[in-house]
């Protein structure tokens, strides 16, 4: 049973296949409306969410399929101290294809080794959240054109920001790729990225606490918020949440085709100013996930023989 539990299960070619079909879906939906008629999506969220369940559950209705939700961990059995290998049996046995989120790093890798469906992996703790990076993709793709040859600049909360985690392995895989990891001496990436996945590819990679210094270079700007929920102590996320503010200004030795791009939520680390530019591509990154979650579906029911 295929499952998506980390960016790097999908192929590249499997990832052009996802991105052709979003971009299908948006020209034709309506050739798409029928295509999951009878078929129901688990929507299980052990954590907050806005974008990603909201999406899950828009693709879901968007193919003809139905959904059915936990939302909060303590509106289910998880409250009374079901495991979640339990909670995956028993989801299998109603509906046809799981999407969780879950704050245990693993938990989705657990519910796809005990579900009798594909599972979707919506975001597991500080891990990863790779539907995430499908939205980004589509986002460059349709921006930029290309996956080759851009110089990525990812900023903030590098340490604990999954989707950033997912973005650096998904576009590592691609030539000509350069990063620029932004952030507090504090928030880095985690040393296994840069030595499993940037060093060990030979990926040109530089580290700096300086956005303004490094600014004219970018194509790519991943701007991300520092994760409250995943520090030890209050002190320290308040040391550092504002330790990157994009503002209009900041912008003005910007590319004029740089692509801004922020998984959201935003708390401060972008100004609503910033908006206007049409540079700012965060809005269009929220419905770009919805497409190539409605692709995913497709994809996984498909390949589980549930749908033609
Ligand atoms: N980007 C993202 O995962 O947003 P939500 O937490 O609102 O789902």
């Amino acid at each position: 049973m295929k499952s998506l539990i980390d960016i790097l299960d999908l192929t590249t070619e499997e990832l052009d296949e996802l991105i052709a079909t979003a971009e299908d879906i948006i020209a034709n939906p309506s050739k798409y409306a029928e295509a999951c008629r009878g078929k129901k999506l688990a929507s299980l969220f052990f954590e907050p969410s806005t974008r990603t369940r909201m999406s899950f559950e828009a693709a879901m209705y968007e193919l003809g399929g139905n959904v059915i939700s936990v939302t909060g961990a303590g509106t289910s059995s998880a409250a009374k101290g079901e495991s979640v290998a339990d909670t995956a049996k028993t989801v299998s046995c109603y509906t046809d294809i799981i999407a969780i989120r879950h704050p245990k790093e693993g938990a989705a890798y657990v519910t796809a080794k005990n579900a009798t469906i594909p599972v979707i992996n919506a975001g597991d703790g500080g891990h990863c959240h790779p539907t995430q990076t499908l939205a980004d993709l589509l986002t460059i793709w349709r921006e930029k054109g290309r996956f080759t040859n851009l110089t990525i600049g990812v900023c903030g909360d590098l340490k604990f920001g999954r989707t950033v985690h997912s973005l650096i392995n998904a576009m590592s895989r691609y030539e000509g790729n350069r990063f620029v990891l932004i952030s507090p001496e504090e928030l880095k990436v985690p040393s296994y990225v840069k030595k499993d996945v940037l060093q060990q590819k030979g990926i040109p990679y530089v580290q700096t606490t300086d956005l303004m210094a490094v600014m004219p270079e970018l194509d790519i700007l991943y701007m991300t918020r520092v994760q409250r929920e995943r520090f030890f102590n209050e002190e320290d996320y308040l040391r550092l949440k504002d330790s990157y503010i994009l503002t209009v200004d900041k912008l003005k030795t910007a590319k004029s085709d740089l692509a801004i791009l922020h998984p959201l939520p935003r708390v401060n680390e972008i100004s609503v100013a910033v908006d206007d530019d049409p540079r700012a591509c965060y809005f269009k990154q929220v419905l770009n996930g919805k497409y190539m979650r409605m692709a995913l579906i497709l994809k996984l029911l498909k390949e589980a023989g549930q749908i033609k």
